[in-house]
């Protein structure tokens, strides 16, 4: 790269220099805003990056406009709060999202979101490590580990980066990785139910899974921000097995469990259990992070996010997951009624298709060309993702309608 104005001497972070494209979600906007050029009138409805839509519940509003109310009051006023989390919200999670799991308020982390906490465990672990993740996966995992210098060149044939190990988790194998092939990484990062996929893991999986994790030495990073879309016995939290306290760090979100997606809250659980090779436990270093690379969440959020954990907020944000998982049925009958294959939909607030021997950013362009409608390509969750589309189900219930009538229409003209 040749430079045209005043370059400083700063040389680029080699690790920045060596990601693929842009994240992938930025991506589809600008896929999104050329297509917008192309047709500035099309009703474009958008089932890609999987935002939340519908409004937040009033109670959960109500208590942070009576938190901000008070800042303007000496009584009220509050600066920074401990860097951990409110005592109250920590104790909330870890009474109602680990009812009978043994999880203390100490062992939870508050913070502004899932994502920010991936990048601070990977912050945590430094660059000599080697990572596994699920194939396909949320890129975060894959992106936030070639910033930080676990990972080696992005080979372009295979469309995976060396020293990070892809652990196929498709259809023929029920969603989980065949185990037995996979090296020793030292790190998993694991998502139940899986964004894309929408797979929640069994019971028997992850026993597997922590098994693996205790017979290599290794930690699982195991994402639960859909946890609250399970329907069915499927384990919500890597605590429920037996063992994962000494093998497993937990992280999730208000995100779309509440509709906070910019409100922003979420938060990271590490057992005390949890020790390095050297026997020091990981929750130290863990808080020593919190403290140092991040200052606490927002107080305005955790009053938003403690209303959500009372019996009355729990009640009105199930209604909003009831509503998002009725979406999922619609496009999931929707899709399969054209003869497609299709996962998800189930435990997952995604839709999965599988267009055999398609290459996905095509029927995503095709999609979106003929339809107006945003999906996202599942090979930008990794080559494991290649031939499907993901499609959320986060929107309007009459967005979703009309989106499923246009999909049919041209699917239906393809077929015939
Ligand atoms: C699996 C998974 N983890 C984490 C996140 C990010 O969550 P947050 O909004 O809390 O940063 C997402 C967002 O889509 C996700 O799909």
């Amino acid at each position: 790269m040749s430079c045209a104005g005043h370059c400083t001497k700063v040389p680029r972070n080699s690790n920045m220099e060596k990601l693929q494209h842009g994240y992938l979600f930025p991506e589809i906007e600008r896929h999104e805003n050329m297509h917008l050029e192309k047709y500035p009138h099309a009703n474009i409805i958008d089932l890609g990056i999987g935002d939340t839509t519908e409004p937040l519940p009033t109670m959960v509003t109500s208590s942070m406009v009576d938190f901000v109310r008070g800042l303007s009051t000496s009584k009220g006023y509050k600066g920074y709060g401990p860097e951990q989390g409110e005592q109250a919200l920590r104790k909330a999670i870890a009474d109602v999202y680990y009812k009978d799991l043994g999880i203390k308020p100490t062992e939870v982390f508050v913070s502004d979101g899932a994502q920010c906490d991936i990048t601070r465990l990977q912050l945590l672990m430094g660059p000599n490590l080697k990572i596994a993740v699920q194939d396909p996966s949320f890129p975060a995992y894959i992106d936030s580990s070639v910033i930080i210098g676990q990972a080696g060149d992005f080979l372009d044939k295979v469309g995976k980066y060396k020293n990070i190990e892809y652990m196929k988790c498709g259809p023929q194998t029920n969603f989980f990785p065949e185990l037995h092939k996979a090296s020793r990484p030292e790190l998993i990062f694991f998502c139940s139910p899986n964004n894309p996929t929408g797979h929640a893991a069994t019971r028997k999986q992850l026993e597997q899974l922590v098994d693996f994790a205790k017979v290599n030495g290794s930690i699982i990073i195991y994402d639960s921000a859909y946890s609250a879309y399970i329907t069915d016995d499927s384990p919500k939290s890597i605590f429920e097995i037996p063992g994962a306290r000494e093998v497993a760090i937990e992280v999730s979100s208000f995100s779309k469990f509440a509709g906070f997606t910019g409100v922003r809250l979420g938060w990271t659980v590490v057992p005390e259990e949890l020790l390095y090779s050297n026997g020091f436990p990981v929750v130290h270093d863990f808080n020593r992070i919190m403290c140092t690379c991040f200052n606490g969440a927002s107080n305005i959020a955790q009053a938003g996010g403690l209303a959500c954990l009372s019996p009355e907020g729990l009640r009105a944000v199930k209604s909003l997951i009831n509503y998002y998982m009725e979406n999922a049925r619609i496009l999931v009958n929707a899709l399969a009624s054209l003869g497609l294959t299709v996962y998800g939909g189930k435990n997952a607030p995604y839709v999965w298709v599988h267009f055999p021997g398609s290459k996905s950013w095509n029927v995503f362009a095709e999609i979106l060309e003929k339809t107006h409608i945003i999906t996202v390509p599942g090979s930008g969750f990794g080559p494991g993702g290649e031939e499907y589309i993901r499609v959320s189900a986060f929107g309007q219930r009459d967005s979703i309608i009309e989106a499923s009538e246009r999909l049919k229409y041209l699917l239906y003209q393809q077929k015939n």
